[in-house]
């Protein structure tokens, strides 16, 4: 088999509000996608294994380890990198509490685990049980949003390893923004 065909047709790939048309190896993950293809180097290459959570993306809101997942199979997919997080009012309340926290140290893991965690807030407050959660004792049922607190955030985020061991800080990072959210919704 050659080269060429091995390479995939004209593929669009959604990335962070714009569609990019590239010729892949069929092979290519969407990390490589976006670190070599499309100049994004915001994502990180860890363990290339889905073993580190570096590579973090959401995909269609969802989180995703970027090196297991192939760019022919995002195609469709709406795909945001930590470049997509912030808006033009600033940055992502994740991103800024990462900042205030000093949650980083050589900040490699840092893209993955701010995505990681954004999509996590969303999967708690759509009431989804984690390993910690009370939900899984079937006396105790879980109705409505998760309240994340160390316990909850520590298991949801395991999949997001910090070789700095800066994980003290991310934590009270991720609960400062959990907290606001949850006293936003008790405003409403
Ligand atoms: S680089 Fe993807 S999980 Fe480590
Ligand atoms: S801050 Fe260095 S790996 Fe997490």
């Amino acid at each position: 088999m050659t080269t060429d065909d091995q390479t995939s047709g004209p593929l669009t790939l959604r990335v962070n509000g714009s569609a990019y048309q590239l010729r892949l190896d069929y092979r290519t993950t969407v990390l490589d996608a976006l670190r070599e293809h499309l100049g994004l180097t915001g994502t990180k290459k860890g363990c290339d294994h889905g073993q580190c959570g570096a590579c973090t993306v959401l995909a269609d809101g969802r989180r995703v380890n970027s090196c297991l997942l192939l760019a022919v199979a995002a195609r469709g997919a709406e795909i945001t990198t930590i470049e997509g997080l912030a808006s033009p009012d600033g940055l992502h309340p994740l991103q800024a509490a990462f900042v205030a926290r000093d949650a980083l140290q050589c900040g490699y893991c840092t893209p993955g685990q701010i995505c990681s965690a954004a999509a996590m807030l969303g999967e708690a407050a759509a009431g989804w049980p984690s390993a910690a959660s009370a939900s899984l004792i079937p006396e105790i049922p879980q109705a409505g949003p998760v309240t994340l607190d160390a316990a909850e955030i520590r298991e949801r985020m395991s999949g997001n390893l910090c070789r700095c061991g800066a994980y003290v800080n991310i934590l009270a990072a991720i609960l400062d923004v959990a907290g606001d959210m949850a006293r936003a919704e008790e405003a409403r």
